[in-house]
C-alpha cells in the first residue's frame, strides 16, 4: 500500500523561521541550513523572496541564500511571489523556486494582496522568467483543507487550481493545509480528487500540526500513493496570514513514521533531532516533536 520511498521537503528555514517574532540572527540561519544539508535531506527552502514589509523575518534572503554552503546533493529552494522575487532569487542562485497561491479568495487578498486569478498571472509570468534559465518551479495551493476565514474547501476548487499550476508549469503541487485543521478522511477524499486532473506523482503534502493531525494525515497520504512530503524541523512554522496556523508537521515525527514503515527517506534521526534542539535552544522554545524530546533522552 505504501511508496518505497519519500522525499522530505525540508521548510523549517523558510516556513519555520517566518513564524517566529525573535530575531534571528543571518548567520544561525546559515548555521541551521548548513547543519540541515549534512542529514541525507535532498531538498531545503532555504529562505523566500517575498516583501520585507510583509514578511520582516525573510528580509535577508540575498545574505542567507548566497552565504549558505552548497552540498551537491542538496537542492536549495525558495519561495517567490512575484518577478521581482524571482530575480533575487536566480541573482543568489537559487536551484528551485517555489510560487504559491490558496484555494481561498480571502486567504489570497491577505497573504498576498491580489485574488487568485490575479496570483496565477503573476505565477504565470514568473514561471515565463524560469523557464528561461532554467530551474524547476514548486507551487503551493494554501488553504486545501480549510481557511481561517472561509472555512470548508471544496475539493474540486483545489482541483481546479492544482490543474491550472501543472498547466502553467509546475512540476509539482505542494498541498498546503495551512491551518492545520485536516482530518484522514479528508485528506483522502482531496487526494482522490485532485488527482483525477493531474497525476498523483505531481502531488506532494504540507501540513501544518494545529489539532495534532498532521501525522496521521500524512499517513493517509501515503495510503494514497503520495511520496513528497513537507515538514519542518522540531515542528517550527506557521503563516503570519493565517491566524490559527500551527508549526508544520516536525520533520523528526515525519522520518520516524517512515522508518517505522520501512520507507526509505535517507534522513539520519539522530542528527536531525540534535539540530532541531539546537535552533530550538537559539529560539529560546522547546521542539514541537515529541520524536525529538524523547531521543534527547533516549539510551537506545
Ligand atoms: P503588495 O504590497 O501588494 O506589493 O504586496 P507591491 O508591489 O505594492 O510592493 C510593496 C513593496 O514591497 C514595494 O516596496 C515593493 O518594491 C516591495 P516600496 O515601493 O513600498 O518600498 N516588494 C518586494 N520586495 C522584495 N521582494 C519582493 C517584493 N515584492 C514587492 N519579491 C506581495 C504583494 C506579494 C509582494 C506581498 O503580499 C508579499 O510579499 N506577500 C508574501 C506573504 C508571505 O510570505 N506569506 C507567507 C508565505 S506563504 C505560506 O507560508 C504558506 C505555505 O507555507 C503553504 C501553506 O502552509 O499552505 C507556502
Ligand atoms: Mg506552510
Amino acid at each position: 500500500m505504501h511508496p518505497k520511498e519519500v522525499t522530505i521537503v525540508e521548510v523549517g528555514p523558510r516556513d519555520g523561521l517566518q513564524n517566529e517574532s525573535k530575531n534571528i540572527p543571518t548567520a544561525l540561519k546559515i548555521d541551521f541550513i548548513n547543519q540541515l544539508s549534512t542529514v541525507g535531506l535532498k531538498i531545503i527552502e532555504a529562505t523566500s523572496f517575498v516583501s520585507p514589509k510583509w514578511v520582516p523575518q525573510m528580509a535577508d534572503h540575498n545574505a542567507v541564500m548566497t552565504g549558505i554552503q552548497r552540498r551537491p546533493n542538496v537542492r536549495y529552494t525558495a519561495l517567490v511571489p512575484n518577478e521581482q522575487g524571482l530575480k533575487d532569487a536566480l541573482n543568489c542562485d537559487a536551484q528551485e523556486i517555489a510560487v504559491f497561491t490558496a484555494a481561498s479568495e480571502t486567504f489570497s487578498q491577505k497573504n498576498t494582496n491580489c485574488s487568485i486569478e490575479e496570483s496565477l498571472n503573476r505565477i504565470a509570468a514568473v514561471i515565463a522568467g524560469a523557464k528561461k534559465h532554467p530551474i524547476p518551479v514548486r507551487g503551493y495551493v494554501s488553504c486545501t483543507l480549510g481557511c481561517p476565514f472561509e472555512g470548508e474547501i471544496n475539493p474540486q476548487h483545489v482541483q481546479r487550481i492544482a490543474e491550472k499550476l501543472i498547466t502553467l508549469g509546475c512540476y509539482q503541487v505542494s498541498l498546503g493545509d495551512t491551518i492545520g485543521v485536516g482530518t484522514p478522511h479528508k485528506v483522502q477524499k482531496l487526494i482522490d480528487v485532485v488527482s483525477q486532473k493531474i497525476p498523483l506523482d505531481t502531488l506532494a503534502v504540507h501540513f501544518h500540526d494545529t489539532y495534532a493531525q498532521a501525522l496521521v494525515n500524512i499517513y493517509a497520504a501515503l495510503e494514497k500513493g503520495i511520496t513528497t512530503v513537507d515538514s519542518s524541523v522540531a515542528g517550527l512554522g506557521g503563516c503570519p496570514y493565517a491566524p490559527g496556523a500551527g508549526g508544520n508537521v516536525a520533520t523528526e515525527d515525519v522520518v520516524y513514521l517512515l522508518n517505522g514503515l520501512g520507507i526509505d527517506n535517507g534522513v539520519n534521526l539522530k542528527k536531525l533531532a540534535a539540530i532541531g534542539r539546537m535552533i530550538c535552544d537559539h529560539l529560546a522554545i522547546t521542539p514541537r516533536s515529541k520524536v525529538s524530546i524523547a531521543l534527547a533522552g533516549a539510551t537506545y
